[in-house]
């Protein structure tokens, strides 16, 4: 199905498993292009330094992700009462040569509100993002982090596998 004009991409790929072992009240679905008054760049504010850009410039990286069919799956976790963002995170499929003009999933901006933090959601962010790029049929799904973040990895089903270089400009 394709995606509505206000989703990053179609409902129908979030895994339902996933859907139905949130907690109560928390509903897990693609950006919106109304996320940024839910509080989206807020909850990216916990993973690092996320100026607020204002609604339109949001709003014009949104539809830019949205003009690039099946690369960008930008998910969050609302708290549906509150009508607030409380969990993000999102896979970008990469078009490879290589394996068979193969692709790779990578696992980007991962964040947890700190009041939610502990109740599995990241882990079902993970599950959810691993599932859509499984089902595009991308070979692997690789992510970058931290140390201290190694142990949350692993218990998401990931393993340590060679090393990270940057070049930061
Ligand atoms: N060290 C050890 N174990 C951990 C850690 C940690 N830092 N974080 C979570 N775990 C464990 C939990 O105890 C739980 O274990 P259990 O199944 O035995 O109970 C399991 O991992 C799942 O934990 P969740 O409750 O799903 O974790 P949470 O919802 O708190 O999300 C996250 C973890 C995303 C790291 C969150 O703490 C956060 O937002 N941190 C700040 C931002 C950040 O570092 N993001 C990741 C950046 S890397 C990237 O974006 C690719």
């Amino acid at each position: 199905m394709a995606p509505t004009l206000n989703l990053a991409f179609s409902d129908d790929l979030i895994s339902s498993d996933v859907r139905k072992a949130l907690p109560t009240g928390l509903h897990i679905r693609p950006l919106e292009a109304g996320d940024y008054e839910r509080g989206h760049l807020d909850i990216l504010r916990v993973l690092t330094v996320t100026p607020d850009v204002g609604a339109l410039a949001w709003r014009e990286q949104f539809r830019a992700m949205q003009a690039c069919p099946a690369t960008y799956y930008p998910l969050v976790i609302v708290d549906t009462a509150a009508d607030r963002v409380v969990a993000a995170g999102c896979v970008f499929l990469e078009r490879k040569f290589l394996r068979g003009l193969g692709r790779v999933g990578h696992i980007e901006d991962i964040a947890v509100d700190k009041a939610q933090q502990g109740k599995k959601l990241g882990l079902r962010i993970i599950q959810a993002l691993t599932y859509i790029s499984e089902n595009a049929g991308c070979y692997k799904t690789i992510l970058n982090c931290s140390d201290s973040n190694i142990p949350f990895y692993e218990k998401c089903g990931f393993e340590k596998k060679e090393n990270e270089m940057a070049k930061y400009a």
